[in-house]
C-alpha cells in the first residue's frame, strides 16, 4: 500500500513526465477526452494515478516511466553539453518543455562531428553504454586527409598507443570504396579519439559522423538536427544489450 501511495502521481504530471508535452498540453489532452487510464476516460488532470497503471493518449500507450529518451542527428557547430557558457549546445535543438526534464547526451561528439545522439535522463542505461566493459560497439563513418589502408586497419586492430601516452583497446577500421574514407568501431570514447588515432597514422579526420551505438542506428529520415523518440523497440533492444566482460 505504502509502495503503491509511492507511485502515485497527478495525471498531468506523469504525461508530462514522458517530455512530450508540456503540463499545459496535457491538461489540454485531458481536458480533450484524449487521455484514457486503464482503459477508462480521465477528466480530472489533479487526480492522482498509480504511475504503473496503462496510460493512453488517443489509444497510444505511453509509459508512466518518467524517462525519455531521444535520437538526435547532430550536426556541427553544437557542443554535446547540457549547457555551455559560450557556445550553443544540442539541447537548443529541442523544444521549451524537452529542456526540463534532465536529458543529456550518452556519449559525447565533439563540437564538429556529426550523426547519432541519445539523449536521455536514464543514467544506469547511459551508463552501461558507454562503460568499455559491456562491449557494446560504436561505429563512425570517417573521412580523412590522405589516404587508409591495410596497415592502418592492422595498427587499429592491434590496439594503438599514441604518442601522447593515450592506451587505445583495438578497434576496427573498415576500408571503403575511396581510399579516404572508413567505417571506425571504438567499444570506448577518450576525448578526441579517432581524431588522435588517425592523426597518429599521418592521417587527419576531415569528417566524422556517428552511425550507431550498439543496437541504435542513426535513422536515415532524420535530417541533420532533426530528432526524434526512440521506438520501443528500439528501447528495448537497448537495454538488453551489452554483456559485462
Ligand atoms: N572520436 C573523435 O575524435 N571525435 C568524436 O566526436 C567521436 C569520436
Amino acid at each position: 500500500m505504502t509502495e503503491e501511495r509511492d507511485r502515485m502521481e497527478r495525471l498531468d504530471k506523469i504525461l508530462a513526465n514522458t517530455g512530450r508535452w508540456s503540463r499545459k498540453e496535457a491538461r489540454e489532452l485531458i481536458r480533450a477526452g484524449r487521455v484514457t487510464v486503464d482503459g477508462a476516460v480521465a477528466r480530472a488532470h489533479d487526480g492522482k494515478y498509480d504511475t504503473a497503471a496503462r496510460f493512453q493518449v488517443d489509444g497510444q500507450p505511453i509509459s508512466g516511466d518518467p524517462m525519455v529518451y531521444i535520437m538526435l542527428h547532430k550536426p556541427a557547430g553544437l557542443v554535446s553539453a547540457t549547457e555551455d557558457p559560450r557556445q550553443p549546445t544540442v539541447l537548443t535543438l529541442l523544444p521549451e518543455h524537452l529542456r526540463r526534464v534532465g536529458l543529456f547526451p550518452a556519449g559525447r561528439l565533439d563540437k564538429d562531428t556529426e550523426g547519432l545522439l541519445l539523449l536521455t535522463n536514464d543514467g544506469p542505461l547511459a551508463h552501461r553504454l558507454l562503460s568499455p566493459r559491456r562491449h557494446v560497439d560504436k561505429t563512425y563513418f570517417v573521412r580523412v586527409d590522405g589516404a587508409l589502408d591495410g596497415a592502418d586497419a592492422a595498427a587499429f586492430a592491434a590496439g594503438m598507443t599514441l604518442g601522447d601516452g593515450l592506451v587505445c583497446m583495438p578497434a576496427g577500421l573498415e576500408l571503403l570504396e575511396r581510399p579516404d574514407e572508413a567505417v571506425v568501431t571504438l567499444r570506448e570514447g577518450k576525448y578526441h579519439q579517432i581524431k588522435r588515432m588517425l592523426a597518429a597514422r599521418g592521417k587527419p579526420v576531415v569528417y566524422l559522423k556517428r552511425l550507431t551505438m550498439g543496437s541504435l542506428s542513426l535513422d536515415p529520415g532524420l535530417a541533420r538536427g532533426a530528432w526524434r523518440y526512440l521506438t520501443p523497440e528500439e528501447l528495448a533492444e537497448l537495454r538488453s544489450g551489452g554483456a559485462d566482460g
